[in-house]
């Protein structure tokens, strides 16, 4: 079996610590989508070190390149577009994808088409659910980013809210750091939650009422880390799941709230989630349970395109280059890249 006539995509992503190539076709039928991790080669470092990442994606995007298009049953031949991430990520790391996605456009004349990851991030949700009917409120909450956006219109975004400090995703880790669960500690985190009380400790929900749709996570941050202190020098067991349910219901609680709120005030009636922490079991549960309550349809991805994945790049530029958006081979990474204009 071959790609037939060129209307296949191939989506590259390497803008963090997961080196990733999808096959799509017509850009909604995912014929491949694999991932190679690189978690342990980041682990003892206690974070992603830029450096290894970058080389890591050397090693790895070339076999994966090839095992893809196997997968896909596909030959280079048959790509008619070629989607890469060309920011917001480590300058290093997107390169390494950026260099490989432009060259086999080169060689094969597919068309060329740079894409946001956050944008990516909120594709995830088209990509499992069918073409977008804006307009939505996304919630985009990652390792680097927390965000609320309004999207009005296909391919429109206007920022709502985001964090002041910590994305979601960071505070995961550093709490999960402060328990011993090793990085990345959000699915581990998220895991040990599952059996603690939510209740056990009431941690403060930052910025809560504070009017705006903005997010804090360092308050949250310092209150776990002082409870865990004053836990110890009072000689006392620190039960780790309470604390992990504990201190994940906070940040949950402030997330679910204020996205509601940013769907009451755009007037919307469906709501997107995007983003690795949107892996998390409880904020799925609670957005989707009390967005229903408030009467707003929440949208989630499968777990497997909540992290970092090619498949919604490909997704995502498959549809830009549909309305026009193609590339030149000299688009730069863009380390800072901002999803709304
Ligand atoms: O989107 P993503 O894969 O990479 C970035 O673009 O940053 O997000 C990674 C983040 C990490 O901080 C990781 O700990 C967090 O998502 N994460 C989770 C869960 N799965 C991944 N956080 C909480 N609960 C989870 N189940
Ligand atoms: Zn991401």
């Amino acid at each position: 079996m071959t790609g037939g006539s060129r209307m296949l995509t191939l989506g590259v992503e390497t803008s963090c610590d997961e080196t990733a190539v999808a096959v799509l076709e017509d850009g909604f039928t995912v014929r491949s989508n694999l991932i190679a991790a690189q978690e342990h080669l980041h682990e003892r470092f206690g974070g992603v070190v830029p450096e290894v990442a970058a080389r890591a994606h050397v090693e790895a995007l070339n076999p994966l390149l090839e095992q893809a298009l196997t997968e896909a049953g596909a030959r280079f031949s048959d790509l008619g577009t070629v989607a890469c991430t060309v920011g917001p990520g480590l300058v290093g790391a997107l390169l390494v994808g950026m260099a490989a996605a432009k060259t086999v456009a080169l060689a094969t004349g597919a068309r060329f088409v740079g894409v946001n990851h956050l944008e990516g991030h909120i594709w995830a949700n088209f990509l499992a659910h069918g073409p977008p009917e804006p307009p939505y409120v996304c919630l985009v909450v990652s390792g680097g980013h927390t965000m609320l956006v309004h999207m009005p219109e296909v391919h429109r975004y206007e920022l709502l809210g985001q964090t002041l400090d910590d994305a979601a995703g960071e505070a995961f880790d550093k709490v999960a750091r402060l328990l011993g669960l090793g990085f990345p500690g959000g699915p581990a985190l998220d895991r040990l939650a599952r059996e603690g009380d939510p209740a056990a400790v009431r941690f403060p929900r930052s910025m809560a009422d504070s009017g705006d749709l903005d997010f804090s996570m360092s308050g949250l941050k310092t209150a776990v880390l002082r409870h865990v202190k004053q836990e110890q020098a009072a000689g006392r067991a620190i039960p780790a799941a309470d604390l992990a349910a504990s201190f994940q219901e906070a940040i949950v609680d402030v997330q679910v709230t204020k996205t509601i709120e940013a769907a009451r005030r755009t007037g919307v009636e469906r709501v997107l989630m995007g983003g690795g922490v949107v892996a998390n079991t409880r904020l799925r549960e609670r957005l989707v349970t009390d967005g229903a309550s408030a009467g707003f349809e929440v949208l989630v991805p499968p777990l497997s395109l909540c992290t970092d994945n090619a498949a919604m790049v490909a997704c995502l530029g498959a549809a830009r280059l549909e309305r026009g958006d193609r590339s030149g081979l000299d688009i730069a990474a863009d380390p800072n890249l901002p999803l709304a204009l």
